[in-house]
């Protein structure tokens, strides 16, 4: 699986998701809770970017219609949305926040 470079974690602020492309995949970047996820950034209910939504534990919520989505599975935790999202291997190398877009976790 390949990973690739999305940001420097000191540039990551806590609870505030980043939006970066991977070899053309939207994927937001959230720092919380002492880890560091990837999850796609588009809603599965609406082409709707997640990163714009709010961070609270472990899940983000989409600012538009309020279904979150847990940043371990992408699996939604209410309705209005009831596909999960792709979430992505991450690792940390010094201050390079790493990311596998090629296979979902
Ligand atoms: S667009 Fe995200 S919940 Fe509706």
């Amino acid at each position: 699986m390949a990973f690739v470079r999305a940001c420097a974690l000191s540039e990551l602020e806590e609870d505030t998701p980043k939006r970066v492309e991977l070899d053309g995949t939207p994927v937001s970047v959230v720092r919380t809770e002492g880890e560091v996820f990837a999850i796609n950034d588009i809603c599965s209910h609406a082409n709707v970017s997640l990163s714009e939504g709010e961070v609270e534990g472990c899940s983000i919520e989409c600012w538009l219609h309020g279904s979150s989505f847990d940043l371990r599975t992408g699996k939604p935790s209410g309705l209005p949305a009831t596909r999960p999202v792709p979430v992505y291997p991450v690792k940390i190398e010094g201050d390079d926040v790493l990311v596998s877009v090629t296979q979902e976790s």
